[in-house]
C-alpha cells in the first residue's frame, strides 16, 4: 500500500475506536494534518454517533463543518472522551514529535483535555530516537531572536519557518539536529524559555494508544503507560 492509503486505513480504524458515551456527551478532539484528515473523512461516516468535535485548527474545523459535523468552542466543552492525531515521529513510548503543519499549540490543548488519545501514524513516522524530524516550536514574534539563541544554546539549529504565521498570530522556529534522549526534560527546558508558547515535543503528554498502519497493510496497536480506557 501506499502511503496515502496507509493513512486512509489508519483514519478508518481510529474512527472504529470512537464509541458513544451511554450517558454523557461524546465529544471528539481532531487534530490537524493529512492523517488528521483521513480520519475526519472516516468520522462523517458515524456522525449520528457523537455529539460533535473540537477542532485543533481552522483548517480542521473548516473540514468538520464540511461534512456537517458540529463544532465546539473547547471553551463549552466539559469533558473530551477521545482526542486523534498524526504525528511526525513517534516512539515506542508513545512520545511525539508533532507541529509540522503548525497546529501544535491547539493539538497540545485540545490533547490535554481527552480522556484518551489515539494517535495514527504509518509506520515511517516510528523512531528509535526523537529528533531527526526539527522540533517545532510556537514563538511570540518579538521574542524570535531571543528564543533561537536560547535553542542554539540547548544544541539545536533554529530555521525560521519563512512566511508561516499560526491560527495564534505567531512564528514557527523549527529545531534540527536535535538528538532527543529524555524528550520529558528537554519538552520542560524549551517551555521555560521567555516568549516560547509551545513546542511540538508530545512526552508529558504522550499518546495513549497508537494505531501505526505497516506498508503490508497490517495495523499494529501499541498501549503508552497510561494504558487509558474508553
Ligand atoms: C500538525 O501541526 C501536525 O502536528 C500533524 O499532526 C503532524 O504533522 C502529522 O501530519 P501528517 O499526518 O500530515 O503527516
Amino acid at each position: 500500500m501506499n502511503q496515502d492509503e496507509l493513512k486512509a486505513a489508519v483514519g478508518n480504524r481510529a474512527a472504529e475506536h470512537i464509541e458513544p458515551h451511554l450517558t454523557r456527551e461524546t465529544i471528539v478532539g481532531v487534530g490537524t494534518g493529512s492523517t488528521a484528515n483521513c480520519f475526519i473523512d472516516a468520522l462523517a461516516k458515524s456522525k449520528h454517533m457523537f455529539d460533535g468535535a473540537v477542532a485543533s485548527s481552522e483548517v480542521t474545523a473548516e473540514r468538520l463543518q464540511g461534512h456537517g459535523i458540529p463544532v465546539y468552542d473547547l471553551n463549552d466543552v466539559n469533558e473530551m472522551q477521545f482526542y486523534v492525531d498524526g504525528a511526525d515521529e513517534a516512539n515506542s513510548n508513545l512520545e511525539l514529535i508533532k507541529g509540522g503543519g503548525g497546529a501544535l499549540t491547539r493539538e497540545k490543548i485540545v490533547a490535554s483535555v481527552a480522556r484518551k488519545f489515539i494517535c495514527i501514524i504509518d509506520e515511517t513516522k516510528l523512531v528509535e530516537t526523537l529528533g531527526q524530524f526539527p522540533l517545532p516550536v510556537e514563538v511570540i514574534p518579538m521574542a524570535r531572536s531571543s528564543v533561537a539563541r536560547k535553542l542554539v544554546a540547548l544544541g539545536g539549529q533554529p530555521v525560521y519557518r519563512q512566511g508561516f504565521v499560526t491560527d495564534n498570530g505567531n512564528v514557527i522556529l523549527d529545531v534540527h539536529r536535535l538528538s532527543i534522549t529524555d524528550p520529558c526534560k528537554l519538552e520542560d527546558e524549551i517551555n521555560g524559555i521567555p516568549g516560547v508558547v509551545t513546542q511540538g515535543l508530545f512526552a508529558r503528554r504522550p499518546a495513549d494508544f497508537m494505531l501505526m498502519a505497516r506498508a503490508s497493510g497490517v495495523i499494529d496497536e501499541l498501549w503508552g503507560q497510561s494504558k487509558a480506557s474508553d
